[in-house]
């Protein structure tokens, strides 16, 4: 069989995470995928970085619009970041037919109310794994291994960034400022770093995550957001001999609200006790727990960010859509889990 056709929109760190991974790992992902998956195109406003990233061996073009437009493209994956011309790039994917693989938290969080209808409309499959907790395969998680499941309840910690932050502030007594330039060096940090330390970014995820468990509309705007800035190093020392350590949580639930059922969405620092497994993870690792009923508590841990971690949440996400777009289209799966029910209201 052919191989499946992708282009890649943006190579920055996951985009090169992703090429890499691809590339080193063909021979198994082919067998997994039971089909090939080749790039044959990459667009990057810096071509001779594209150019050099991809060692010459696929087409590198500046202008995005030639990859949502190209017949021979069947997935298009969007690693460019923010709303503008990711959005543009990624509408124009769907309409032309493509299935699309995001890691854009940011937009999926704001518009993915939309792309999804235009999917669905379309027949096309969005798929966003590497939008949450980087390569930790929450997504799967909430949509397959417990599918079985009225989920509760789900918290975590989805920002390497603060948690990255928290911890050095409370091991090494630095002070916010030093420890922030420190995970904007390392990578960790967004383009605009207020994303992180205000709650946002973590806010992006949980709102995704909620949409997912609950069947709900993406309803970011609903959600209430506090971030670390205004935590001060004897907040941290004061917890710690309480025997607490504070965590920045991103939680949703269900909840009873006048008689109403509803889900909160929530964002914000959280003294959870010390001898806790999640008040222990450290640095800029991730964490979710989710509970459902008939499961009870599961824990995932991993990297929530950086190239390869990234691309392998990129990469499973390619794997699924290839076999799901080989399958005969009668028995293909609804991809977005976008099962609507009762609950369609965040209600805190
Ligand atoms: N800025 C994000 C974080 C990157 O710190 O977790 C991964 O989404």
């Amino acid at each position: 069989m052919k191989p499946i056709k992708v282009g890649l929109l943006g190579i920055g760190t996951v985009g090169s995470g992703t090429f890499n991974v691809l590339s080193r790992n063909q021979e198994e992902i082919t067998r997994r995928a039971g089909r090939g998956i080749e790039i044959v195109a990459v667009a990057d406003l810096n071509t001779a970085r594209a150019t050099e990233l991809t060692g010459g061996k696929v087409r590198v073009v500046a202008d995005g619009n030639e990859i949502v437009n190209d017949p021979e493209i069947d997935i298009v994956i969007e690693l460019i970041g923010g709303y503008g011309i990711a959005k543009e790039l990624v509408l124009k994917a769907i309409a032309n037919g493509k299935h699309v693989v995001t890691a854009n938290k940011a937009l999926l969080a704001a518009h993915g109310n939309e792309i999804f209808a235009a999917a669905q409309a379309k027949g096309v499959m969005v798929a966003f794994e590497a939008a949450v907790a980087g390569g930790i395969p929450i997504i799967k998680a909430l949509r397959e291994g417990l599918t079985a499941n009225r989920i509760e309840w789900i918290a975590g910690i989805i920002n390497g960034t603060t948690n990255f932050i928290l911890s050095e502030m409370r091991d090494k007594g630095l002070d916010f400022d030093t420890v922030l330039k420190e995970a904007q060096k390392l990578g960790y940090a967004e383009a605009d770093p207020t994303f992180d330390i205000e709650g946002v970014d973590a806010a992006h995820k949980a709102t995704i995550m909620s949409a997912i468990a609950f069947g709900i509309p993406v309803q970011f705007a609903k959600a209430h957001v506090e971030g670390i800035t205004k935590l001060q190093a004897v907040d941290i020392k004061y917890a710690e001999q309480l025997g607490y350590r504070i965590k920045l949580l991103g939680i949703t639930k269900r909840t009873v609200v006048n008689g109403a059922e509803g889900i909160e969405l929530r964002v914000h620092p959280t003294l959870i006790p010390a001898k806790r497994l999640i008040a222990n993870v450290e640095g800029a690792m991730n964490a979710v727990l989710v509970h459902g009923d008939a499961i009870g508590a599961t824990l995932y841990y991993g990297k929530g960010a950086g190239a390869e971690p990234t691309a392998s949440a990129v990469i499973a996400d390619l794997v699924d859509i290839t076999r799901l777009a080989t399958a005969d289209p009668e028995h293909r799966v609804p991809h977005l889990a976008f099962q609507p029910n009762a609950l369609t209201d965040i209600a805190i």
